[in-house]
């Protein structure tokens, strides 16, 4: 069976989480995943307090599994937040940003924390402020993302911060990349892009259709792209897929177009069509799947495929 000390840290089966995508995400695909053994994730960016109370009302009918609330640093609703410490998740998850106080808040009402880093130098940091776990983010993930590639990123970030455990992020989607990243030292998997790929996940069917379609080498960085919130130390850029429009602000638009105005202010609208948010992990998507399908086919792919593995010792 697999199982790895994040299984026991966070009380479930399997070791794989479902990213915190803001409005991406909902009620019905947090406990799809926590009832089917991982750890569901709503996402607390750009959530008002009124949806904010109604998805974690809508989370303790469907399931007593634990799950994670997800806020972006730059950008966090007080008051929503406050609902959040009410509703003690099992895990207050934070991104984009130096966690500071909110640490020891999430602590206070019995929450671990787990931040997301791109750099090893924010690992470091957030080592400092007490977080319970680091997801390194490679930059083939799809979203708000960094530089650094996963596989160089993951052992690093798990060399640098010692006993405190390391989650794997971007570009995984099934039990071959689960497994790569526990060889690397991670003990799980935290997953974006496979996951907007599923009947639960609260976006359009062009997004999804745009992933399952999507070859990796159509997922590109979206230039130029900044928001304002975010500090300049977490300044990263946005993984989406080409389309038309992408193409166009890429070509440094600068004639009055619409594009050129949109530019360096991002605009939560335009993000689906215009702009389908996804990493390079789209090449490897062929179906919408039930979220608690593709976490126990990844478990189970994983597991054989480190059985495998220990065929190469001889
Ligand atoms: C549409 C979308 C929205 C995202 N929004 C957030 C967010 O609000 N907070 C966060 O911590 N991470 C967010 N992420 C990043 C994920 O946490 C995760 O690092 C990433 O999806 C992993 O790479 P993958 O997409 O290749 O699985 C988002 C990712 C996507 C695809």
């Amino acid at each position: 069976m697999l199982h790895t000390t994040l299984c026991d840290l966070l009380g479930i089966q399997a070791p794989i989480i479902q990213a915190g995508m803001s409005r991406r995400t909902s009620a019905s695909l947090t406990t799809a995943v926590s009832n089917a053994g991982g750890l569901g994730s709503l996402g607390g960016w750009e959530r008002s307090p009124d949806e904010m109370a109604k998805e974690l009302s809508k989370i303790r009918e469907l399931t007593d599994k634990p799950f994670a609330v997800n806020y972006v640093v730059p950008d966090i609703n007080e008051e929503s937040f406050k609902l959040t410490l009410e509703a003690r998740p099992a895990v207050i998850s934070f991104a984009l940003g130096d966690p500071g106080e909110h640490v020891k808040r999430a602590h206070d009402i019995g929450s671990l924390v787990m931040h997301q880093v791109t750099t090893v130098q924010q690992a470091y940091q957030a080592a400092e402020r007490g977080v319970d776990i680091i997801i390194a983010q490679g930059g083939e993930a799809g979203g708000i993302g960094g530089a650094v590639a996963a596989f160089p990123l993951i052992p690093q970030v798990v060399d640098a911060v010692g006993v405190i455990p390391v989650v794997a992020a971007g570009g995984i989607v099934d039990g071959r990349g689960l497994a790569a990243a526990l060889l690397l030292g991670a003990v799980g998997v935290n997953l974006g892009t496979r996951f907007l790929a599923t009947l639960e996940a609260p976006i359009d069917d062009d997004w999804k259709r745009a992933i399952v379609e999507g070859g990796s080498e159509l997922s590109v960085k979206m230039d130029g792209w900044a928001h304002a919130k975010v500090t300049e130390e977490y300044q990263t850029s946005l993984r989406v897929l080409r389309t038309d429009f992408i193409d166009r602000w890429n070509q440094q638009a600068d004639d009055g177009s619409e594009e050129a105005t949109l530019r360096g202010e991002f605009k939560p609208d335009i993000v689906g069509r215009l702009v389908p948010v996804a990493g390079e992990s789209a090449g490897l998507i062929k179906d919408i799947l039930p979220a608690a399908d593709i976490v126990r086919n990844m478990a189970a792919e994983a597991e054989k495929v480190l059985k495998v593995a220990g065929q190469y010792l001889k």
